[in-house]
């Protein structure tokens, strides 16, 4: 069977490929990944920080409701496989580059808008093929309207897009209030893709512990139901 397609301007064999997650950031995965025969590989995220100011502030408005509910919710990507800082990131980013032959997509999570700029243009010199922007945000502020987020969010999409040459794809979280205006947006602002859906830390009780705590439960097949269901909607209504 003829699976080829392409994926963000990449003419691939296959679309498959391993996603954005610690598979990917080790050398010999990364390796035995492609000789196993995937399309491409998608590195980890990028993360301009760990803890900016913007997300400080969220853990604080969380704590000033509850402590245990902010710790839980401390939805940033801690799993220690993900502590790569910025430069090593780059560096990691060239080094995927040179030992592979297939093309390498680079995410990135920005904080700052100059960070998103910065970054995406050093992904870009590093060898990424494309590039994912990762936009991992749990909006906890009541002050701050979908209509407001998503412009702020656009807004990185077309200064990036502006900055790069290489194609750019926006991961979506599933929790926009209209997915199929925000796709058609993105597609507007010039995406080449997009990535359905991300998943977030979310909170689970240790009932032993009395605790609140984060967790990040793997995906099982029925979730891929959502993810088909948004695809077959969003495959006609965008050219990306
Ligand atoms: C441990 C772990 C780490 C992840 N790290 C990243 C990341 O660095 N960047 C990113 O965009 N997505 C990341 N993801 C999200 C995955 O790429 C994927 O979008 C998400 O898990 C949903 O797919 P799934 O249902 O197959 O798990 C991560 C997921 C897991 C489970």
């Amino acid at each position: 069977m003829d699976l080829s397609t392409t994926y963000l301007g990449l003419r691939l064999p296959h679309p498959l490929m391993p996603g954005a997650s610690p598979l990917t950031e080790n050398l010999d995965v990364v390796r035995r990944l492609e000789d196993a025969g995937a399309a491409a590989i998608v590195l980890p995220s990028l993360f301009e920080e760990q803890v900016t100011g913007e997300q400080l502030a969220t853990h604080h408005y969380l704590e000033s409701s509850s402590e245990s509910f902010a710790e839980a919710l401390t939805y940033l990507p801690h799993h220690p496989e993900l502590t790569l800082g910025p430069e090593q990131h780059l560096e990691y980013t060239r080094r995927v580059k040179e030992a592979v032959d297939v093309p390498v997509i680079a995410s990135l999570n920005g904080t700052t808008h100059s960070g998103w700029l910065t970054f995406a243009g050093l992904l870009e010199e590093m060898g990424a093929d494309a590039l994912e922007l990762n936009m991992f945000q749990v909006p906890v502020d009541p002050t701050e309207s979908g209509e407001l987020i998503e412009a702020r969010m656009l807004e990185v999409v077309q200064a990036v897009v502006g900055t790069v040459d290489i194609p750019v794809a926006v991961k979506l979280s599933a929790f926009h209030t209209s997915i199929a205006h925000f796709a058609r947006r993105l597609d507007e602002e010039g995406t080449s893709g997009l990535i359905l859906f991300n998943r977030f830390h979310e909170v689970d009780i240790d009932a032993p512990n009395l605790e609140v705590v984060p967790t990040l439960r793997l995906s099982d097949p029925t979730e891929l139901h959502a993810r088909l269901t948004w695809l077959s909607i969003l495959a006609s209504q965008v050219s990306t």
